[in-house]
């Protein structure tokens, strides 16, 4: 049996511009990983079957045609019995189901001995859905394009994250198409050797989330959870990820962001609260600092 985590994805920041002739959005952002995540499990079997449990299961019922199981057949036509384990909340801009499809493609290409490499896997995620070719990789970059062209932050401290939803689910194309006012896609990204938090709390003070006033006005409570992170002790930073609703903050530690969390929870019983991290990325990398894509035509 593989088993894969399907970290939860989080945009630092994100520039929207001008849509395009396609119908997407160009897009600039700084996409991190955290610890926190879905795990889905593979092992061989007759046809593809998918069985979805843990506590977000039930947010996905009745889809017939869950993004794992079309990663699954993008990439080839054998079986697999697949176990999903939905620990993060569906349509909430963490790009859950994102990553259980990235999981999908990385783990069935190890089960089925297909042998594609990382950039196969990543045109065939940019097929599926703007964020997957970014979760393929599952490590802090920066994405442009539609969110299918990317490089590998160079270092990225350990960054102690609360995430926080209030339970409201905000469909990606809603949010979208509600967008006024926009950054633009022109700033120079950084090389992303960010030495410590500062270093990088100090670049994210130069940017937004453009996504986050449209998602606003669809969901008012967004703003109740925004200042309830602000608020907290310790946390030096606040926002949403991709077009919502979860927030996050960043904290100094990860006592303050474990304490952060309790005291939430007293007062948010309904809310989803979860103390994680952003784990170290070194030099080290082997995809640090490189440019990775834009993926072939036709994509
Ligand atoms: O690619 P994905 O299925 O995640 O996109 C969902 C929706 O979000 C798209 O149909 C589109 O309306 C919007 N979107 C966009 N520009 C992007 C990514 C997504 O307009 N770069």
């Amino acid at each position: 049996m593989i088993t894969e985590q399907a970290s939860a994805k989080i945009n630092l920041f994100l520039h929207v511009g001008d849509k395009r002739a396609d119908g997407f959005h160009p897009l600039q952002s700084l996409a991190v990983f955290t610890a926190m995540g879905d795990v889905l499990s593979m092992e061989p079997g007759f046809g593809l079957s998918l069985t979805i449990e843990g506590p977000f299961a039930k947010g996905l019922d009745g889809e017939g045609d869950n993004l794992v199981l079309r990663a699954a057949r993008a990439l080839d036509t054998q079986g697999a019995k697949l176990t999903l384990t939905k620990n993060l909340p569906v349509a909430s801009g963490i790009g859950g189901g994102s990553a259980d499809a990235a999981a999908a493609l990385r783990g069935l290409n190890q089960l089925w001995n297909l042998d594609r490499n990382e950039a196969v896997l990543r045109d065939l995620a940019a097929g599926l859905g703007s964020d997957i070719p970014a979760c393929v990789l599952s490590a802090s970059c920066f994405m442009e394009g539609r969110g299918e062209v990317l490089r590998a932050a160079q270092s990225m401290p350990r960054v102690p994250m609360l995430l926080v939803n209030p339970g409201v689910a905000v469909p990606t194309k809603d949010v979208f198409a509600a967008l006024g006012e926009r950054s633009g896609v022109e700033m120079a990204l950084p090389r992303g050797n960010f030495a410590d938090t500062a270093d990088l709390l100090r670049f994210l003070e130069t940017t937004r989330n453009d996504l986050e006033e449209p998602a606003r006005r669809i969901q008012p409570v967004i703003g109740d959870v925004l200042q309830a992170i602000a608020r907290l002790p310790g946390a030096l930073m606040t926002r949403m990820s991709g077009s919502g609703a979860t927030c996050f903050g960043i904290f100094a530690d990860d006592d303050c962001c474990r304490r952060a969390a309790e005291s939430l929870k007293t007062r948010y019983p309904g809310w989803w609260i979860a103390p994680t991290f952003v784990p170290e990325m070194g030099i080290v990398h082997e995809a640090a600092g490189q440019d990775i894509g834009p993926t072939p035509e036709g994509l």
